[in-house]
């Protein structure tokens, strides 16, 4: 059955494995900090900064958001931009969420590493005890830096390493294949960290390849350039390695020139484990609800896709057998009960 309305997908319980902590930074909670913490932006009001939200490729989005992120100052900056999405998680229905952030966009500014991650796995804290969201935390490597700008910040990150459950590899693809960072993603995975990393959003197929060979990623984030190559395909459907897939910053991104030209579905269809994701949502135009929404929308989404979609991220995810089982339950009661039946 195809899906047409938002409410139904509203209440959906939904899972997200791919979301940046600074792309939840809101115009309003931008200009907000801004004003408090004395910095200078390029932009005095929100219009001005969605005017600005057009990109034509990747970095045209990267220069903004590196900008937008230097309103982040104090440890409760970062607990009230986290707050402001588990607000959201409670709004939308995500019961589950595996945040991104990138420790070297504020430590390059003299922010203290400590103040940035207690500040994140506080909020994610609270969200867990007051609201039973869970949450994993994935602790970014700008790829644009250098090898030992990445080693450098995992050795910050030891003394917190029971706040991370993995290190990530993001920024500009182009002209930093993940290979650049084997060393210290195999350093990550003697502290006992997993690993995921962005590759084939705006690179090719071959960087995809390099995150599985290099890396030894659990996840790809993106991978949609995936789709050029037969036997990449073959080996995701057969080892079931997840791709995170982010609908509406593609489109943004000019990945894709409009939704219905979306390979998501088509990759769903050949059997590869895909999960729908938002990816910067204060840049993108919407969160979780907003991505399936534009799917359904856009490519007929139906119930029974948006369902395997989400299965396969509660399976992709870190989380323990037990919560994956809750997880699945929760997903299966929520079908199987007439209150939310789309008629
Ligand atoms: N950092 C935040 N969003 C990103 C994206 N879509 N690709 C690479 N790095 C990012
Ligand atoms: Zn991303």
């Amino acid at each position: 059955m195809a899906i047409t309305t938002y409410p139904w997908l509203l209440a959906l319980p939904k899972v997200e494995l791919h979301i940046h902590l600074e792309g939840m930074l809101e115009p309003e909670l931008m200009l907000s900090l801004a004003r408090k913490n004395g910095i200078q932006l390029p932009f005095n009001t929100i219009g001005q900064l969605y005017e600005a939200y057009r990109f034509n490729q990747l970095q045209d989005f990267l220069d903004i958001y590196y900008q937008g992120a230097q309103v982040l100052i104090t440890q409760q900056d970062f607990y009230d931009l986290t707050w402001h999405y588990l607000k959201k998680c409670q709004q939308q229905n995500i019961v589950h969420a595996e945040p991104f952030f990138d420790p070297q966009t504020h430590t390059a500014r003299g922010i203290p590493f400590g103040d940035v991650i207690e500040g994140i796995s506080a909020a994610l804290t609270d969200a867990r005890e007051k609201h039973g969201i869970t949450s994993h935390l994935i602790m970014c490597f700008l790829r644009h830096l250098s090898e030992i700008d990445a080693f450098n910040t995992l050795e910050q990150a030891k003394p917190f390493l029971d706040c991370l459950t993995a290190v990530g590899l993001d920024s500009s693809e182009k002209g930093h294949p993940p290979e650049k960072f084997s060393r210290v993603f195999n350093q990550a995975k003697t502290l006992g960290l997993l690993t995921v990393a962005h590759a084939g959003e705006e690179g090719p197929a071959l960087n995809i390849w390099s995150a599985i060979n290099t890396l030894g990623v659990s996840r790809i984030d993106h991978g949609v350039t995936a789709i050029d190559d037969t036997k990449l395909i073959d080996y995701l459907v057969g080892t079931q390695l997840p791709l995170t897939v982010c609908p509406l910053s593609n489109v943004k991104l000019a990945i894709f020139p409009e939704m219905s030209k979306h390979c998501i579905l088509n990759l769903l269809e050949k059997g590869v484990c895909v999960t729908v994701n938002s990816d910067d949502p204060a840049y993108f135009g919407g969160y979780l609800t907003e991505n399936f929404y534009a799917l359904s929308q856009s490519l007929n989404l139906t119930q029974t896709q948006a369902h395997k979609m989400l299965v396969n991220a509660i399976q992709a995810s870190f989380a323990n057998d037990n919560r994956k089982q809750a997880m699945l339950s929760q997903l299966t009661n929520f079908l199987n009960s007439n209150k939310h039946s789309m008629i």
